[in-house]
């Protein structure tokens, strides 16, 4: 499959298709979701959640995401691959942001980073665009500031809250970032902000008419059933179907019907 690159996702918006994106954090997932001609794979930070069994994204290192990102690179057959930047790797200074930029760059193999913030961390992402390195932004419900949101909940409810989406957007876009991630915002909002940027937006419960959409994998396979928000349409019951076979093999081994003559060397 050809490679795509961040002209492919920049022309989409032009040509008023569509962006498909997917999380991603290992090799096999990656081999299977990039057959399907996905544009962008992100090894997202909810592995922290969904892989590492944390509460949320606040733990996950620079070496998590090394470690994931280089696993879906191997498994990666075309998309566009955009990594995390997680959790305190970008805040501290600029060029704490940059090092670990091109740590996740040159040691995981990803094309892009991403990181969560608007005007607090413009100067970051044009410093990390300066040093040759694309940035996506992440806007609305940010995960890394789930402390300071209380709670994982919808933004840009009231006016004020809703002309800093809309500053921190336009931040983003002047800083270098070649696309936007909306989460968890009114459409509306997502709808205005989508006609303000001449980059991408993607969305994720931000309503239909954002440039793309984005889901976690395990959310939309049915791996992760702990919490499962109001956006997340579930395409697929893995997690069923694996319980289902694991029940199957345990009964069968149990009952001496597996392993069959056909499963054994002569
Ligand atoms: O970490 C992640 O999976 C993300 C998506 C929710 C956009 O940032």
């Amino acid at each position: 499959m050809n490679k795509k690159t961040i002209i492919t996702i920049l022309n989409k918006k032009q040509a008023k298709e569509k962006i498909t994106m997917l999380t991603c954090y290992d090799y096999a997932m990656a081999k299977i979701i990039s057959s399907q001609d996905i544009d962008v794979l992100l090894v997202g930070d909810s592995l922290g959640n969904v892989r590492l069994g944390y509460e949320n994204t606040i733990p996950v290192t620079v070496e998590d995401m090394i470690y994931h990102t280089k696993s879906v690179k191997r498994g990666n057959s075309g998309a566009f691959l955009v990594s995390d930047m997680p959790f305190m790797s970008y805040e501290i200074s600029v060029e704490d942001a940059i090092r670990n930029a091109a740590r996740i760059v040159k040691e995981g193999g990803a094309d892009a980073v991403k990181i969560e913030g608007g005007i607090e961390i413009a100067s970051q992402v044009k410093a990390i665009v300066s040093s040759k390195i694309p940035v996506a932004g992440h806007l609305g419900l940010t995960p890394q500031a789930v402390n300071k949101l209380g709670g994982f909940k919808v933004q840009g409810k009231t006016k004020e809250s809703k002309d800093k989406l809309i500053a921190d957007a336009l931040a983003l876009e002047s800083a270098g970032a070649f696309l936007v991630v909306l989460e968890a915002v009114p459409e509306y909002i997502a709808k205005e902000i989508t006609s303000y940027l001449k980059i991408p937006t993607i969305g994720i419960g931000a309503g239909r008419y954002c440039d793309g959409q984005v889901l976690v994998i395990d959310d939309m396979i049915g791996m992760f059933t702990e919490f499962v928000p109001k956006f997340v349409k579930k395409y697929a019951n893995v997690g069923e179907s694996i319980k289902s076979a694991v029940k199957n093999y345990i009964d069968e081994v149990k009952k001496g019907k597996f392993p069959k003559e056909e499963n054994t060397y002569k």
